[in-house]
Formats: C-alpha cells, structure tokens, sequence
C-alpha cells in the first residue's frame, strides 16, 4: 500500500473514532459507537501491516489470530463485575507496549542517523513514552492485584511519601539531561535505570489510592495508556497512533475528572494518592435507631398500594444478575398503571455506566432511567424506594457525618421518600466498608436475601 492511501485510511480510521467516542456518549448510540470504533480499528490495523516498511506478514497474521483467539475466550468468560479488573489489565499492556517500543527506537539503527534537533526531540519522545509506559504498566498492574483482592485495597499511606515522589521525579530528570548528552547508544543505563524509576512510581503510586477511589484510578490509567501510545506513535512516526492516544488520553482524562466531581473528590488529591489530606482516621457517628424486616408478601403490598415507585440499583443486582426480573417486575407495575422509574448513580456498581449495561441487556426502556440529579428534587413526592443490592450510593452519612470516608460524595437521598425497602443478603457493608444509617430509619425496611430470588418471590406475589 503507497503511503497516500495509508494516509487516506488513517484519516478515515481517525474520523471513525472521533464518531465511536461520540456514539458512547449515550445508551441510544452506544452500540453504533462500538461499531464505528470496531471498523475503525480493523482499517488502522491493515493500513499499518500493508504499509512500505512492514515485512513479515506471515508472522503479523499468526501473532492477530493467536490474539483474537485469546481476545474473544477472555470477553466471553469474564464476568460483567470483573470488568475494571480486565481494564485495568488490558491497560498494563499498552504500557508495556509503549516501553518495548521505546527500548526499540533507541536501538534501532535509524536513530543514530539522525542529527541536531531531530535527534534531541527523538530520544526525549523515547524518555518520556517509556517513563509514561512504564508508570502505566505497573501502575495497572496494582489496580488489577486490588480490585481482584490479590492486593489489599486499603490506600497505602505513609509519612513522606510525597517527598520520595518529588525525589523520584528530579532523579528522572537527571538522568534524562544524561541521557540526552550520551553518544549513540550508551545512554541505555540511563534508559534501564529511569524504566526501573517509573514502574516503582506506578506501584507507589496506585498503592496509595484505594476505597471509593478506585474507579477513578482505572479511568486515570486509562488515560495514561492513552498517552503512552500517543508518545509511542512519535517514537514511530505514526500519525494515526499519536490522534488515538490522544483520543484515549483526554477522553480518560475528562471521565476521571467526571467520576472525581461524582464523588466529590478533588481530582489532583486522587491521582496523587490523596495528596494534601490527613492521614488520620475517620470518627464515624454513631448510629441511632433500630433495623426492621420485612417480607415478600408485605413488599408486595407496598407495591400494590403506591402510585409511584423509584427504584436503586446497585453492584448486589448486578452480582445477583437480577435486571431481568427486575424489568419484568417493572413491566407488571407499569401495567398497573404506576409511575415506575429507575435512579442512577455515577458510581453504581464497579464501573463507569455498569447499571445503564445491566439495564440496557435486560431491554428496559431509556425513557424510564434518570441520572441521580434528576430524581433527588422530587424525592419526597415517591411513595416507595426499592433499593435492590445497593448501599454506598444511598448512604446518608455522605451528607450529614463529617467523619465518615465518603462525607462530601453526592448519594440518592431515599430517606426522603415516604418509604423504603432495601433488598440485600445481610446487613454487611459496601464497597467503602462502613455502616449505613439508612437502614435504621423510621420509614425502612431491610427485604433480606438474594436480589435475584427476591425479586422472583415479589414478581410471583405481584
Ligand atoms: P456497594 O456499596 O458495594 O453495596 C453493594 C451491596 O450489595 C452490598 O452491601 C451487598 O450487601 C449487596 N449484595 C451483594 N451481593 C448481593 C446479592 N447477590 N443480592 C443482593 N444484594 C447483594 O454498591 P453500590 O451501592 O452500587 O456502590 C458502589 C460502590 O463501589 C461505591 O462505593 C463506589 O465508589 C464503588 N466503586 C464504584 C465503581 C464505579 S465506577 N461504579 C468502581 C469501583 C468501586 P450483602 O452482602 O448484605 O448482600
């Protein structure tokens, strides 16, 4: 393929994905996002491997069967919750990539053909993809370890810790004003001792965030990779390589950002591992009141009697894979003629849009799910909240206890309906780890059990 064409189909790939992020952008469009994204990259990868400078066709064909074989075993096996440990995997290999890439430019022959200016801006492209790749990979690494539990996920936090930081970084500096001054290729120690550098930040770093913060770690690493390949595609003279990881890179970026204000968070104190807070403690209040219990028959009544009826996913529907009852149940209700809505919080489940997935599988109409902004003003108006495997997201405390882990975090403010009914197996804790107060309150009742058979037993007494 001449290079005007390889050209051309970058530019195409490049509009293609620009669209796929569009498309993403909503549950309507989503599907064609994915599709615009899957043709985009299918022209990217043939425009590259039919390119002038690319030999070993042979080799390139075994090595994408080998991989799509691998791709679509993992996808089909993994489990919808297991998702942002997958991510946060697949991630770890961008940077890898762009390490390997990096190791390979500086050694490539090509590169010592080069003079001036051109040969500074090459090998500081080589320095920083691989110090970016490096971070990426093993920061990845760590996310993965503690979001499938091999790794505690209590933040790691000790004193000084932003010091060995800024340390880390000026002796990263240093060795790439080294670098830079070396001949040919003796800069290689250099090179090996900053990759050794940046994959001890990426653990420290990643080490030091945990909790509710995670979600925010696997979105920043995504839009690490993103930088990484964006350095890689300068490293390569790629242009298609340097727009997607762009691409990638501020997209992550931007979702981070979104999550942090979800949560209120300050973004600049989750990426740096909780930067410029306290170390001590939380001092939770103490909870006043008593946990009632219902049962299906009665949770059944409740419904018969209310007009309006909001419903609260959370990560113990999608565990207990129970969005299919559930939009039956939805269906029975509407037939009655009540007013039946779903409430989304930002960070429901373990991944960014995990209930709108759920939801959408199980073909719920879009018209009847709302963002958590659109349904707190008018809570008090709903006659029954039923709050189905949820319990960070409606978590008083994230409004009125100073002391607790997720004081600040905007929550789904149920206690404010006329009532209440939380479906879940036991009185155990969430995600964060703490005790809800909503579960004692006046107008709550806990339907104990697993989301999935609840909700069979309601749909039956329905
Ligand atoms: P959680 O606070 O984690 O609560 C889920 C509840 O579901 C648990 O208390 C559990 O109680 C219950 N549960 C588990 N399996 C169940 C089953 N089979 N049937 C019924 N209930 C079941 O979930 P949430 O309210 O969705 O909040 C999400 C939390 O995860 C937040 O803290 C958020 O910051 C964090 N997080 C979010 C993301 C993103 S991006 N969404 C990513 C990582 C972390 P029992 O054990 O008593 O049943």
């Amino acid at each position: 393929m001449n290079a005007g064409i390889q050209t051309v189909a970058y530019l195409f790939a490049s509009v293609l994905f620009i669209l796929s992020l569009g498309g993403l952008a909503s549950q309507e469009s989503a599907k064609r996002g994915n599709f615009f994204g899957m043709i985009g990259m299918a022209i990217a990868i043939i425009a590259t491997v039919l390119g002038t400078s690319v030999a070993g066709h042979g080799f390139i064909a075994l090595a994408i069967g080998i991989a799509a074989l691998i791709g679509v075993a993992v996808a089909i096996k993994v489990e919808m919750t297991a998702m942002p440990q997958l991510v946060a995997m697949l991630h770890s290999f961008v940077g890898l990539a762009a390490v390997l890439v990096g190791f390979g430019s500086y050694l490539d022959p090509h590169t010592a053909t080069l003079t001036g200016a051109a040969h500074s801006i090459h090998l500081i492209e080589i320095f920083i993809g691989i110090f970016i790749g490096a971070i990426t990979l093993t920061g990845s690494i760590v996310a993965w370890g503690k979001l499938q539990g091999k790794i505690m996920s209590k933040p790691l936090r000790y004193f000084g810790r932003h010091t060995i930081n800024i340390a880390l970084l000026i002796g990263s500096i240093y060795l790439c004003v080294r670098f830079l001054n070396a001949q040919g290729t003796t800069g290689l120690p250099e090179l090996l001792i900053m990759t050794g550098i940046a994959c001890f930040i990426g653990i420290i770093l990643v080490m030091a965030i945990g909790g509710a913060d995670m979600p925010v770690v696997v979105s920043m690493l995504n839009s690490y990779s993103g930088w990484a390949a964006a350095a890689a595609g300068f490293m390569l003279s790629n242009d298609l390589l340097i727009v997607v990881g762009a691409l990638v890179g501020s997209s992550g970026a931007i979702l981070s950002y979104i999550m942090c204000k979800a949560m209120n968070r300050s973004f600049i104190s989750v990426i740096l591992g909780g930067f410029g807070e306290s170390v001590s403690s939380s001092s939770a209040k103490e909870i006043e009141g008593e946990v009632l219990s219902i049962n299906h028959n009665e949770v059944a009544n409740l419904l018969e009697e209310a007009n309006s009826v909001m419903i609260v996913p959370g990560y113990g529907m999608a565990v207990a894979k129970a969005q299919y009852p559930v939009y039956e149940m939805v269906k029975t209700l509407r037939e009655k003629g009540k007013n039946v809505r779903f409430a989304i919080h930002p960070v429901a489940g373990r991944l960014p849009g995990h209930m709108n997935v759920l939801l959408a599988e199980a073909n719920v109409p879009y018209d009847i799910v709302f963002e958590m902004d659109e349904v707190n003003g008018d809570i008090e108006s709903v006659d029954l909240v039923l709050i189905i495997g949820a319990n960070d997201i409606v978590n008083p405390a994230a409004l009125d206890d100073e002391g607790s882990p997720i004081y600040g975090m905007p929550v789904i403010e149920a206690w404010r309906a006329k009532k209440v009914v939380v479906m879940k197996r036991s009185m155990a804790a969430g995600y964060a780890g703490i005790e809800n107060p909503l579960f004692y309150k006046e107008n709550t009742r806990m339907l104990y059990g697993d989301a999935k058979m609840s909700v069979d037993s309601l749909n039956v007494e329905l």
